[in-house]
C-alpha cells in the first residue's frame, strides 16, 4: 500500500474499460488491516447488531463453506496480522464471526446448477441491497449491470469453475460518489449533487479465493474512499483522467453508475 489518501486509484489512463481485471492474489494480501481497522470494525459489528436483516443472508448451502472460511481466516491473522483479538462467538454463524474481525465484507458462493451466493455479511455495500441477491446466481446479482450479460458473465462463470487451491485473485473497481458512507444499501442511480469537490472516489478491492473441503468460493470487498477534491491535489493526472474515463463509459454505464451529467459539471468547474 502506498502512503497517498488512499492505497489505489485505479483510474485508466486510456479510459473506461469493462474487464474482469485480475490480478494475482498473495496469502498475505488477503486481508488489508490498516489504522482504521478499530472504527471500521466497531461500525461494522454496531451495523450487525442495529440491522442484522440488512447486512447477512445466508441460507443452509452456505454453512459448510462458511465454518471452512471462519477456520482459513483465523489461521491467516494468526500468521499475518497477530496484533488481531481473535475471540469468536461460538453461537454465531461462522462468517458472521469472521466478518467482525476484518474491514473486509465476506461473501460465499456454492455450486448447485451453477455459482449461487449462499452466504455473506456485507455491511460495506456500494448501493445495492444484499437480501436481494441471496441465493442468486452470478448472471443474477449482476442483472442490473450494463453490458455484464454480453463482457463479464462468460469468462467470470468460466474463471468460478478453474478456480483451486493454487491461485487466488483480486480485482479493483471504482465510483464517483457524493456520500462517504461505507454504507449505502439502497440502490441510487442519480449523478451526485452538488460540485467535484463536494465528491468522493470510492475503491473496491475485491479478493476471490478458492474454499477447498467445501469447494466453495470466497469473495471479499473492501472499500476505500478519499475526496476527490484531494485525489486531485496530491495526482497530477487524477482529473484529466477521471474525465476521459467518464467520457469513454458507455452512456448505459454512466447511468447506472449515477455518472450522467457529472463531465459537463467538472468541465465548467475547471472553466
Ligand atoms: C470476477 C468476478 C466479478 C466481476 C468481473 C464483477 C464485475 C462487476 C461489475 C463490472 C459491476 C458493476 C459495478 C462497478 O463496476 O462498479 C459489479 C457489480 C456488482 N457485483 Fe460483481 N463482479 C464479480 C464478482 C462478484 C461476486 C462474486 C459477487 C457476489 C456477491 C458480486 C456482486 C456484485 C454486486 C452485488 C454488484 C452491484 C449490482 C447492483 O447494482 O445491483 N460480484 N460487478
Amino acid at each position: 500500500m502506498d502512503s497517498g489518501p488512499i492505497p489505489y486509484v485505479p483510474l485508466n489512463p486510456s479510459g473506461f474499460k469493462m474487464a474482469m481485471g485480475l490480478r494475482p492474489l498473495e496469502e498475505k494480501d488477503w486481508f488489508q488491516v490498516d489504522d482504521r481497522w478499530a472504527e471500521q470494525v466497531g461500525k461494522k459489528r454496531e451495523l450487525l447488531e442495529i440491522a442484522p436483516e440488512v447486512v447477512v443472508a445466508t441460507r443452509p448451502q452456505g454453512d459448510a463453506a462458511s465454518a471452512e472460511v471462519l477456520g482459513l481466516l483465523l489461521e491467516n491473522l494468526n500468521t499475518f496480522h497477530p496484533e488481531i483479538d481473535r475471540t469468536i462467538d461460538e453461537r454465531e454463524h461462522p462468517l458472521v464471526a469472521a466478518s467482525r474481525l476484518v474491514q473486509e465484507d465476506l461473501c460465499v458462493l456454492v455450486k448447485s446448477d451453477t455459482w449461487r451466493l449462499e452466504a455473506a455479511s456485507v455491511c460495506c455495500p456500494s448501493r445495492w441491497f444484499l437480501p436481494s441477491k441471496i441465493g442468486r446466481t452470478m448472471d443474477e446479482i449482476h442483472g442490473p449491470v450494463p453490458g455484464y450479460e454480453q463482457q463479464l458473465a462468460s469468462p467470470t462463470n468460466a474463471l468460478f469453475d478453474r478456480l483451486n487451491g493454487e491461485k487466488s485473485y483480486w480485482r479493483l473497481n471504482w465510483t464517483l460518489i457524493d456520500n462517504p458512507e461505507l454504507h449505502q444499501s439502497k440502490s441510487i442511480r442519480k449523478a451526485p449533487s452538488g460540485h467535484l469537490s463536494d465528491w468522493f472516489f470510492r475503491v473496491e478491492r475485491q479478493t476471490l479465493r478458492f474454499i477447498p473441503d467445501s469447494r466453495g468460493i470466497l469473495f471479499t470487498i473492501r472499500n476505500y474512499v478519499a475526496p476527490a477534491s484531494e485525489l486531485a491535489r496530491e495526482y497530477e493526472n487524477f482529473t484529466d483522467d477521471l474525465l476521459r474515463s467518464i467520457e469513454s463509459a458507455p452512456s448505459a454505464m454512466r447511468e447506472y453508475k449515477g455518472w450522467a451529467g457529472v463531465v459537463e459539471k467538472i468541465r465548467a468547474e475547471l472553466d
